[in-house]
């Protein structure tokens, strides 16, 4: 338990936050929940009705004994997200980007705008380019670099995206790829949505890779309330490659941390024991300990996604923490809390509910 708690010390802005050893300690309190058996969280027996097909997605294996060493590059893991003709892989892996073949199967028509940030273009903007293009000519590549925050998940920044793809005059036979983290992979999902052409989501933070980029839910913020327009519009496929957590901010890593402890907590009690034993490798970006994180989430997300695309109800489970989350996320002005900072702290709220 000591070590989850270290997760959420390092997420939980000290100067927001009191002591995580002795006036809050959210995860350890969540778990003083599990231990009297007020929560207990376990794997939600869930079964695929019948005649929808396709395979559950979850891997039911035992998790605790991972092996967790060093990086391996080479064919990725591939998580399905299953929803009949919307269905759609999420290959996650290092060194993905040196394989064009994986990205370039899935772009329709012959032009492509990358929605990116000033922060990811300089980092990684190149390597996708070379991705998408590499032994290609047919495709031609443009990119539009927005303002980098949350503050920036809005209407105006939106309207740039629409921008681009206008003055390239691009018609509904093209693909936009969003690389960045969650609110780059929300807005470029909306926009793609609204301009009702295909998108590849390319996640570069740990809460995009295991949260955010997989299921369709995409939107812009309004002032008034977090994530409140948007549309459900599925990606062709999620890339995950794990090397670009290599230049993610400690801070950034432990925010993204928030939302693979909501898989344990909410379906997943095997998935919460092993990130008890293995999250001081997660904070201490272990890759093979990362990897396997990334995929048993985005496996809990498939499911779920596929049992219920649109929330009309297990879906709504992924929300734990989020009530509180998003409250504090827009009245302490976007960007002040980081949103797997606000979940977290959303988390421990729902426990004293
Ligand atoms: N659609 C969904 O289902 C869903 C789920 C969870 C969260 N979200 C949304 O996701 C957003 C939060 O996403 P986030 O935490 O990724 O925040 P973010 O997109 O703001 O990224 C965090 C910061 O890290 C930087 N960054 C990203 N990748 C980097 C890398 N590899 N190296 C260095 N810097 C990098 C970004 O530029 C940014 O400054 C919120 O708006 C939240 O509402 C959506
Ligand atoms: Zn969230």
């Amino acid at each position: 338990m000591a070590s989850i708690s270290n997760a959420f010390s390092l997420s939980l802005p000290s100067n927001r936050i009191a002591n995580s050893s002795s006036d809050f300690n959210p995860i350890t309190s969540a778990l003083s929940g599990l231990d009297s058996g007020e929560f207990s969280p376990g794997r939600v027996a869930v079964s695929k009705p019948s005649g929808i097909g396709g395979r559950i997605c979850a891997n039911a294996t035992p998790v605790m004994d991972q092996p967790v060493g060093e990086k391996s590059s080479g064919a990725p893991t591939i998580v399905e997200v299953d929803l009949g003709n919307r269905s759609y892989p999420i290959y996650i892996g290092s060194g993905l980007f040196d394989q064009p073949e994986l990205l370039q199967k899935h772009v329709h028509g012959k032009k492509v705008i990358v929605v990116t940030n000033t922060t990811i273009a300089p980092l990684y903007l190149d390597k996708v380019v070379e991705a998408l293009t590499k032994g290609n000519t047919a495709v031609s590549v443009e990119y539009v670099i927005l303002p980098d925050g949350e503050k920036f998940k809005d209407m105006d920044t939106l309207m740039k995206v629409f921008d681009k793809a206008i003055e390239s005059r691009l018609d509904r036979r093209c693909t936009f790829v969003a690389l960045g983290g969650g609110v780059i992979g929300d807005m470029c999902g909306f926009a793609a949505a609204s301009f009702l052409v295909n998108f590849i989501q390319i996640p570069t933070t740990v809460m995009a890779q295991v949260d955010s980029s997989v299921g369709g839910k995409t939107g812009i913020n309004h002032p008034l309330g977090k994530n409140l327009i948007g549309a459900f519009y599925q990606p062709q496929c999620v890339l995950i490659d794990t090397d670009t957590l290599d230049t993610l901010p400690d801070r950034e890593l432990a925010s993204g941390l928030a939302e693979v402890i909501k898989y344990g907590l909410i379906r997943d009690a095997e998935f919460f024991q092993w990130q008890e034993k293995n999250m001081e490798k997660l904070i201490a970006r272990n890759p093979n300990a990362l990897a396997y994180a990334i995929k048993r989430s985005c496996e809990n997300k498939a499911e779920v996604v596929s049992f219920d695309e649109k929330e009309s109800g297990l879906r709504a489970t992924l929300n734990l923490g989020h009530t509180f989350g998003h409250a504090i996320e827009t009245g302490f002005g976007y960007g002040q809390w980081l949103h797997g900072e606000a979940v977290a702290a959303g988390m421990v709220s729902c426990h004293g509910c």
